[in-house]
């Protein structure tokens, strides 16, 4: 035992990164990617002075009630729905996250799953890894194309603002929809134009979301949203599960009242609503948006950052940069 400040990560993650820590710390690492019950968590972060987390993580008042040395809470991911913020201001921990370095990535990821899902990608797949390429009809596998049709962004964050950016390369005129519209310049740079939801929803013919998830954004595309939208239209969910209802998704893209979908998060992962498992209109991936060696690798410097600058140390000392409720500092 030393007399160091005390750091738990709770996943495997860049041993070269968390090992600057070590000079300042005493460092645990969980060598095995599992999911911890809450009387475990709250046992592990208990004796803590710092935790790096990741979204599996459900961290509440609960979990923190006996973390009474806990001083910050840094979360692997630039979204913190995993985290209850007020409780964690409430006793005084610092809650950080991953904003701005895996703006590109997840941006070229939702572009990945748009182009996927037009040219049916992972279904010819499917198809050809069972044997059924005997010979191809002219007109099997058709898809659509993307230039020159209609972008649709809800939530034009940092990573909404990446993904309008690729757009200029694909002639696509852009429209997004927040609560508030980006300033004109911004605007400007991402050729992008604010219109209300209802209009996004009905002119989109790709629509990406790229939104947090919020009390507020749960289910912000339900049976009504889905409704407005064009039957030829393709939905992309790289954001949060929870924001899409699946099974209305699930409903809607069986009935082909939507063409296609593609999905990289869902409602109660990692368990996926049954139905979207038998469609082939969807693309589905396991929550990988932001998994490349360079982004997973600069998303644990930057968790390491805020401990470090928590505590006094390294190149933000004394000013963590990623602090989500810096009420608290
Ligand atoms: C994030 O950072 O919020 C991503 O969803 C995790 O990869």
């Amino acid at each position: 035992m030393t007399d160091k400040p005390r750091v738990w990560v709770s996943r495997p993650t860049f041993p070269g990164v968390i090992a600057r820590l070590e000079p300042h710390f005493e460092v645990t690492v969980e060598d095995t990617e599992r999911k911890l019950g809450p009387s475990e968590l709250a046992a592990r972060l208990a004796r803590q002075d710092a935790v790096i987390v990741g979204l599996k993580d459900r961290i509440g008042a609960a979990e923190v009630g006996a973390a009474e040395r806990l001083r910050i809470v840094a979360n692997l991911a630039v979204g913190y729905d995993n985290i209850d913020v007020d409780a964690m201001s409430a006793a005084g921990i610092a809650v950080s996250n991953t904003a701005d370095v895996l703006n590109e990535s997840v941006a070229d990821y939702a572009w990945a799953l748009l182009l996927g899902a037009a040219r049916r990608m992972t279904a010819a797949e499917r198809w050809l890894r069972a044997g059924h390429w005997h010979a191809t009809e002219f007109k099997a596998w058709l898809g659509s194309d993307v230039r020159g049709r209609t972008l649709g962004i809800l939530g034009m964050g940092r990573i909404g603002q990446a993904i309008a950016h690729r757009a200029v390369g694909f002639g696509m005129p852009v429209i997004y929809h927040n609560r508030s519209p980006l300033p004109e310049a911004v605007e400007r740079a991402c050729h992008a134009r604010h219109v209300d939801k209802a209009q996004l929803l009905g002119e989109s013919d790709f629509l990406v979301l790229a939104l947090p998830l919020t009390p507020r954004t749960r289910h912000a595309v339900g049976a009504p949203e889905l409704a407005l939208m064009k039957p030829t239209a393709l939905l992309i969910n790289i954001a949060r599960g929870g924001i899409v209802d699946d099974a209305a998704l699930a409903a809607a893209l069986r009935d082909r009242r939507l063409a296609g979908a593609a999905l990289d998060v869902f409602e109660g992962e990692p368990k996926l609503h049954p139905a979207l498992l038998t469609l082939d209109n969807v693309v589905l991936s396991p929550h990988i948006a932001s998994a490349t060696t360079e982004t997973r690798r600069a998303m644990t410097s930057v968790a390491v950052d805020n401990v470090l600058a928590l505590f006094g140390h390294g190149p933000h000392a004394g000013r963590p940069p990623n602090i989500v409720n810096p009420n608290v500092l």
